[in-house]
């Protein structure tokens, strides 16, 4: 089976270019190349299916979509993976990758299959570091949010403690734990500084 996942990128442009909640075109491919660098430690995984979950992992995703909107979201991306030259179970293992990659939407407790860990190492990590500094302020400049007010639940900087200071401890694989740790680091002296220059 050769899938052509060129045509999956092209259906994932259109669909993610035009959004500005941090969940844009760049962060696909950020996300795919991060995928890819973990899966080349793991010459047992699907490479195609790493590949697949990756460009597709945010395209049903809750906070992109409306809930009435899900099933025949599903139903467009099964297409594209078959227009690509996949069989029906393949779809089927994308498909189920996407929908459970993130804890607040799994629909299921299975286990993510090695493939889909290593494309939710991937989606955290790039939450976390500068780049993802610098998407939870775009999110939460998108949602109306202030970027720091001391004492405050509702601010930005309060989304690293709910959030972004825990995705390191969640890591799947020790490659993919390594990048974080560096990440994590970075952020924690981001706070350092920011409460330097705001605190005073
Ligand atoms: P993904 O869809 O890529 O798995 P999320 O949808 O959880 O990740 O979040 C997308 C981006 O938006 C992340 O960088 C995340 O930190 C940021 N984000 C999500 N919720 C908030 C929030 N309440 N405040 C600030 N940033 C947020
Ligand atoms: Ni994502």
């Amino acid at each position: 089976m050769t899938i052509d996942t060129s045509k999956i990128e092209k259906q994932v442009r259109i669909f993610h270019d035009s959004d500005s909640t941090g969940h844009d075109t760049a962060h696909i491919f950020r996300v795919l190349d991060t995928a890819k660098k973990i899966a080349f430690h793991y010459p047992c995984c699907d490479i195609d299916l790493v590949i697949c979950a990756a460009l597709l992992h945010d395209i049903a995703d809750h906070k992109l979509i409306k809930e009435d909107e899900k099933t025949s979201v599903l139903e467009k991306m099964r297409h594209w993976i078959k227009n690509a030259g996949a069989d029906d179970s393949f779809a089927e293992k994308v498909l189920f990758i996407c929908q459970n990659i993130s804890f607040s939407s799994r629909k299921t407790n299975a286990p993510l299959p090695l493939e889909g860990q290593i494309v939710q190492d991937a989606d955290r990590i790039d939450a976390i570091g500068a780049i993802g500094i610098a998407r939870a302020f775009a999110y939460g400049g998108a949602k109306g949010r202030c970027i720091y007010s001391k004492g405050s639940t509702d601010d930005t900087v309060s989304h690293f403690y709910d959030k972004l200071l825990k995705i390191k401890d969640l890591i799947n694989t020790p490659e993919g734990k390594e990048l974080a740790q560096n990440r994590h680091d970075f952020m924690l002296s981001f706070l350092d500084e920011l409460y330097r220059e705001c605190d005073v």
